[in-house]
């Protein structure tokens, strides 16, 4: 188990940290007088994650001698909305935050895109920070500066680029998620191993995850942290970080954001790997391989939707460009491809995800 914090440089501009380790919300105020200055700082943060995390971040933040005020929202993607942002720019305003002051995302992927969100409008741009709570949010969504909120129309329809000025991981945080949460950040985790190495993936098959989350969150962070720095913008080789999101975000969607995102990818990316060997697009046995690594680590490798609501739901996803839509495609453990297929085919190409 490593006890020792990692850092991990994102070179976009401008540039930040992200240090992961045991024990980094009680010391979180002094790394960021370093990055911020002196100013205030609003801690936005769940129903869930406030009363566990947030008196020891302000604790920290006011002995670091920043000026400290906290918002705190009704937990779950169903609060990741526009009348959710609304509510937390106003909070804003009402705590006369300037140009010079900073936004706290204190939670999972659902406080960090929205805090993120409302720190990128506000002011037309203030500088906001990720302290990241669940393993998701620690391997994926807390890097990279994607920031958004759902519409009534799908996932994530309303959002922005916006890099964070810093990421503090601290791991001692994964310890109060209940099981399926931590579940939820494994998905995104596999997907990165699918997409990185067989090192990596390996983690996963081994036990790893669990023994060591904070060898396995270093190691997704400064893989994404590589694919940000070259795509910052999602142009070309970032989308390749929507493996199995195209039928995930269909399935959450279906699911009317019940089925939470990481449970939700873990069948997509199961989903597409059996119709990407189906199709032979892919080496034979990988579907195999993924679909075990899924269930070893808790999660579901298929969905009771039906190809046709999946294809539906899909077709108002981002990822749609016209008269086609892009998919990423496993080829093998560690080399993934992004295919655009008319979006007349996607309909067959679930069914042969969801048959095989
Ligand atoms: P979440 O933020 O809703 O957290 C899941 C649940 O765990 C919530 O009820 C929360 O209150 C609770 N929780 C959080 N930390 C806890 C802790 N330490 N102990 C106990 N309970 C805790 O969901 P999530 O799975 O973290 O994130 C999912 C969201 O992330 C989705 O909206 C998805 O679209 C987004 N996402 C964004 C990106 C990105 O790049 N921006 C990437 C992947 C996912
Ligand atoms: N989670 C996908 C991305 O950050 O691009």
């Amino acid at each position: 188990m490593s006890d020792s914090i990692q850092t991990i440089p994102v070179r976009t501009a401008p540039d930040y940290t992200v240090s992961i380790g045991p024990g980094l919300l009680t010391s979180c105020g002094q790394r960021l007088r370093e990055v911020l200055g002196p100013c205030r700082a609003a801690v936005i943060a769940d129903s869930t994650v406030a009363p566990l995390y947030a008196p020891t971040v302000t604790a920290s933040l006011s002995a670091a001698g920043f000026s400290v005020c906290s918002y705190q929202f009704p937990a779950g993607e169903a609060h990741k909305n526009l009348s959710t942002l609304s509510e937390i720019l106003e909070f804003l305003a009402r705590e006369h935050l300037t140009r010079s002051d900073c936004v706290v995302a204190l939670g999972g992927g659902v406080a960090g895109d929205m805090a993120g969100f409302a720190a990128a409008v506000y002011l037309r741009g203030i500088r906001y920070v990720q302290l990241p709570t669940t393993l998701l949010a620690a391997v994926d969504s807390s890097v990279g500066g994607k920031t958004a909120v759902d519409l009534t129309a799908g996932k994530n329809l309303a959002g922005a680029f916006c890099q964070p000025a810093a990421v503090i991981c601290d791991t001692d945080c994964l310890k109060t998620l209940p099981p399926d949460v931590f579940a939820d950040g494994a998905a995104e985790a596999v997907k990165t191993g699918v997409l990185s190495d067989e090192a990596l993936f390996a983690l996963f098959e081994d036990g790893t995850l669990t023994a060591d989350p904070g060898e396995v969150i270093a190691r997704c962070v400064a893989y994404k942290a590589g694919v940000v720095e070259r795509d910052e913008k999602e142009q070309g080789e970032r989308k390749l970080l929507n493996l199995g999101h195209t039928v995930g975000h269909a399935i959450e969607k279906c699911s009317g954001y019940v089925i939470p995102h990481g449970h939700a990818v873990a069948a997509g990316l199961a989903v597409i790997a059996r119709a990407a060997e189906a199709l032979g697009w892919t080496e034979e046995s990988l579907a195999a391989r993924i679909t075990a690594c899924l269930s070893k680590n808790g999660l579901p490798t298929g969905t009771d939707y039906s190809a046709e609501a999946l294809a539906e739901a899909a077709l108002s996803d981002k990822k749609r460009a016209g008269g086609d839509i892009t998919l990423v495609v496993p080829r093998k453990i560690g080399h993934c491809e992004l295919r655009k297929v008319p979006v007349a085919d996607l309909l067959p190409i679930i069914r042969a995800g969801l048959e095989a």
